[in-house]
């Protein structure tokens, strides 16, 4: 059986191309197996993975646990700010005292970039990273190419345009780098407070004019303004002047889709803010395939999770 190339998934950076068309041909796989009447295989049976969620999240983790449902996997859920995180317990400890209960797995979001990179090197668990600050979100991004795929036959020279705040997007990032590996094309698009000055050393182009980049683009993927990640803190930095002028110049509405004299693909990872980053007629619209995202996310993280149990140092 061909495996991945990693015991952990913890960046999309550290995955090739043939690791992440393995994870796609299994995808389809269980993609048949969740639309069966019995949804549920025994491949995880025995196996204990544990969703660790220092940060907030709707999608991925309800997608996870599913996942590791479906797989027939005992799962168990640790939320932080029900914890005794709270009372002062460090993120090692935490996760070594899960670990003690004979846990196989750990799934984790967690606010600080590289989280999930430095528990790699302190336990011997598998450990995906389900979102690490503004750093990665691997299982989003392979979820969204795995959506382009589906829908367009291919990634392999497509016109991918990202738009809003790329500064604080690992959806951004991990995308970026999983379109490139797949032979896709990006351009990313927002106002120029919210675009990383590094963006361009990763072979992506800039546009500051969303018409203009919309005009180039097969599919556009709208992100979310992270407000939570931009204020606050020692500067509490202001990245544009207000949401309705963000909205004027980056938002996605049918006024500017009708314009364009084709059709384009309209993603979102979510959570949307609706009237924001995406009208809610363009969010509903035939040409938005976001809850095809969300659909394509059980049978991604099923995927991820079969194959790194499936790992050959997993047993070491
Ligand atoms: N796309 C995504 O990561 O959504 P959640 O924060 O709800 O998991």
């Amino acid at each position: 059986m061909e495996s991945l190339s990693t015991k952990h998934l913890l960046g999309i950076k550290q995955l090739n191309p043939n690791d992440i068309n393995l994870i796609f041909e299994t995808a389809d796989n269980f993609k048949e197996v969740i639309n069966r009447p019995i949804k549920k295989v025994p491949s995880l049976r025995d196996i204990t993975i544990a969703n660790l969620f220092f940060e907030n999240s709707t999608r991925t983790k309800l997608s996870f646990e599913l996942a590791e449902k479906r797989l027939s996997a005992d799962v168990i859920n640790f939320s932080a700010s029900a914890s005794s995180v709270t009372k002062g317990e460090t993120l090692i400890d935490t996760v070594n005292n899960i670990l003690a209960m004979k846990v196989d797995m750990v799934v984790m979001r967690h606010p600080n970039p590289g989280a999930g990179i430095f528990l790699s090197k302190h336990i011997n668990a598998n450990i995906i990273n389900a979102g690490d600050g503004a750093h990665e979100h691997p299982t989003q991004a392979l979820l969204d190419a795995y959506s382009i795929r589906e829908k367009l036959g291919g990634v392999n020279g497509k016109n991918i345009l990202i738009v809003g705040d790329i500064l604080h997007s690992r959806v951004a990032l991990s995308n970026i780098y999983c379109l490139q590996k797949l032979g896709a094309k990006v351009k990313v698009c927002g106002p120029p407070t919210l675009i990383p000055k590094y963006i361009k050393s990763l072979g992506v182009d800039v546009s500051y004019k969303l018409d203009e980049a919309l005009a180039w683009c097969d599919i556009a993927m709208m992100l979310r303004i992270q407000l939570e990640r931009q204020n606050g803190g020692e500067f509490d930095v202001k990245y544009f002047p207000t949401l309705r002028e963000y909205s004027n110049m980056y938002g996605l509405n049918m006024q500017r889709l009708n314009k364009l004299k084709k059709n384009i693909v309209i993603m979102h990872p979510g959570p949307i803010n609706r009237g924001v980053e995406i009208s809610s007629e363009v969010a509903d619209s035939s040409n938005s395939i976001i809850l095809n995202q969300v659909e394509n996310g059980v049978a991604i993280r099923m995927a991820v999770l079969y194959l790194l149990a499936s790992t050959p140092s997993f047993s070491n």
